[in-house]
């Protein structure tokens, strides 16, 4: 698919759910990365789990920020607060978003839908209805407002796709939780908004995002957590999963690459626009063993210092059946963004996991 150049010095990025996990990431490669410009963070800082994780991020923001010529500018809101959102676009007139916030988690979404359905669904529409009213005609008679909104979806949308690699070519109207549902419904929802508004916009379906200030929610930090309290740790599937975990990094370099390449706008043969718009996988390609990611964790956990070389994993694990909402598999095609974007993500679990067993150490 042709893709058009969108220049990131010097503009305005607006990045919603910095600072959760991968917006901290996001926005830090920025401020490194670009000359000139600002780049905005809105996140409503919730409570899903421990907020002072999010305040580090955020520290760790502003470090990077202090040494960018780059100005960051936080906002703390809710973008299901249409009148926040609307207001910030106003004022600051960003160039790319990056719609990040969400309700994260599969299993969150059977005890709290409500949350569901305020952040990624009416919050979403909100930052599509701001993007669509960016847009007005400047002096030199041009229609100019976002350039490329770019928003998360995740590999959760394949549900029980039982062909595997997952490709953005198969049917994927069978989620199995709401938070999926979700997801799937973003991707609908930002065609619609290309079609008539001729918005340019990318999905992109991260696969097991995990790393160094990860989210606590997820297996490999919350096993870590539990694991040095000397609790025991759940196995689903009896341990017959397989993810494709991706570490931060990888989701970063995919993110920043797509920003910078937003579908081409183009007429139909009926001379209507045809949807300026694109979904990819952003996921490794390469799907583990969940037994065998858990025990490259210890090791690291070991070789890191967190857990003692004789901890007896054996006694802290049990092994138990699947939950509702989950999958027993995830496996990226990466074609497309390979194709499109010369970006196929690298870093393997030993490094990843490594990475993280050191930062938790330190933390
Ligand atoms: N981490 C993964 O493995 C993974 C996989 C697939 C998709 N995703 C998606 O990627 C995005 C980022 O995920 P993450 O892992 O960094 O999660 P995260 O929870 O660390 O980050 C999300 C951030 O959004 C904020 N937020 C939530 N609702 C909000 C609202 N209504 N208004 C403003 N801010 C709000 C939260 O406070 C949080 O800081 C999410 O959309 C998530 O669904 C993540």
């Amino acid at each position: 698919m042709s893709k058009v150049h969108v220049e990131l010095n010097n503009k305005t990025i607006l990045v919603t759910g910095s600072p959760g996990f991968i917006g901290a990431n996001l926005v830090i490669r920025l401020l490194t990365e670009m000359t000139g410009g600002t780049i905005i963070s809105f996140d409503n800082m919730n409570d899903y789990y421990d907020p002072a994780l999010k305040e580090y991020r955020l520290g760790l923001i502003e470090q990077a920020a202090e040494k960018s010529n780059v100005k960051h500018i936080f906002i703390r809101g809710s973008i299901a607060d249409k009148e926040l959102v609307d207001k910030t676009f106003a004022e600051y007139r960003p160039s790319v978003v990056v719609n990040l916030a969400a309700q994260a988690g599969v299993r969150y979404s059977i005890d709290h839908p409500d949350v569901y359905i305020a952040s990624n669904l009416i919050g979403f529409y909100n930052i599509l209805e701001a993007c669509r009213n960016s847009y007005s005609l400047t002096s030199d008679e041009e229609y100019r407002g976002v350039e490329h909104l770019v928003y998360a979806s995740s590999s959760s949308v394949y549900g029980g796709n039982k062909k595997v690699p997952f490709s953005t070519d198969d049917k994927v109207d069978n989620p199995v939780s709401l938070y999926a549902a979700t997801k799937k419904s973003n991707e609908l929802l930002a065609h619609a908004y290309s079609k008539l508004y001729n918005i340019p916009s990318t999905g992109l379906r991260f696969f097991t995002v995990y790393g160094p200030a990860g989210r606590p929610d997820m297996f490999y930090y919350s096993a870590t957590q539990k694991l040095v309290a000397g609790e025991t740790i759940k196995i689903f599937n009896y341990g017959n999963c397989k993810r494709d975990f991706t570490y931060v990094d990888d989701i970063v370099e995919g993110v920043f690459r797509v920003m910078q390449g937003a579908p081409e706008k183009k007429n139909g043969e009926d001379g209507l626009p045809l949807p300026p718009y694109a979904v990819y996988n952003i996921g490794g390609g390469q799907p583990e063993n969940l037994l065998d990611y858990i025990s490259t964790l210890q090791e690291e956990l070991v070789r890191a210092g967190v857990l003692p070389a004789d901890y007896d994993f054996e006694a802290h694990r049990e092994l138990v059946g699947m939950q509702p909402g989950d999958v027993p598999v995830t496996f990226a095609d990466s074609e497309a963004l390979e194709r499109d974007y010369g970006f196929t993500p690298k870093i393997g679990i030993r490094e990843g996991l490594r990475k993280f067993a050191e930062w938790y150490k330190n933390y």
